[in-house]
């Protein structure tokens, strides 16, 4: 679960509480206001009844009520709707603040989802095949340039990875080729599927390259899917 998440779960957990206490707030009965009784001087009246002894003083029946305190002011139902409208909006607010977070984030580099650099021109012969770790790809030199290729399978999603002594699946070389370990699934170095049950070729990422270096744009997002390898489009040439 991704923090925006969190945030709402434990946010509508927080008003849930709060309504709950209020509502129980406000069911409680009120209670009478109790009679203000006014002292006059004897022999100012005359009463036809004694007067009541209040509880607990000397003469009161044993077993009546305690006097009541001050009445409780229950919370009226404008404020808890105010409150709540309130609460619903600083949700509202606290969400798109926590979507807008990732824009003032410095974004990845160096690991998949960002930008990976993959090593220079010159450290790859044609015909091989590295693997580049953080940003979860392969390089394969072909002769006709450069590929990225992503190591998850398109299959059902295994990484795939690079059988360097296997027998070659193309002409380049006469060893190597990718083996999917999850149910047999094999690629070239265009990362072609060759057999098994992948359902088109290996994803690409975009390559650029800037004085000689290499550089990958990684992350599902920027991954072109192939119908098949284009040996003449799809390498990005030196
Ligand atoms: S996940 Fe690779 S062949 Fe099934």
């Amino acid at each position: 679960m991704d923090a925006t998440v969190w945030i709402l779960v434990w946010s509508l957990a927080a008003l849930l509480l709060v309504l709950v206490a209020r509502a129980r707030a406000m069911v409680q009965p009120p209670v009478a206001p109790v009679p203000v009784r006014r002292s006059l001087p004897p022999g100012l009246y005359a009463s036809t009844t004694a007067p009541t002894p209040t509880a607990g003083a000397p003469g009161a029946p044993s077993g009546s009520a305690p006097a009541a305190g001050p009445p409780i002011d229950p919370v009226s139902r404008r404020k808890l709707l105010r409150w709540v409208g309130w609460t619903g909006i600083l949700l509202v607010l606290g969400q798109l603040a926590v979507s807008f977070l990732p824009f003032f984030w410095p974004r990845k580099v160096g690991a998949f989802g960002g930008r990976v650099l993959a090593g220079n021109v010159s450290d790859y012969d044609v015909g091989d095949v590295k693997k580049i770790t953080e940003g979860k790809f392969f390089i394969s030199r072909v002769p006709e340039g450069f590929l990225a290729l992503w190591q998850r399978c398109p299959h059902l999603g295994c990484s795939v990875p690079w059988d360097a002594n296997g027998p070659s699946l193309d002409s380049i070389k006469p060893q190597g080729r990718f083996n999917c370990p999850c149910h047999g699934s094999q690629y070239d170095r265009y990362g072609q599927i060759i057999a098994g049950p992948a359902p088109r070729p290996m994803d690409l990422f975009p390559i650029s390259i800037e004085n000689g270096r290499i550089y990958v744009q990684t992350g599902p997002q920027v991954a072109k899917q192939r119908a098949v390898a284009d040996h003449q489009k799809d390498p990005t040439p030196a």
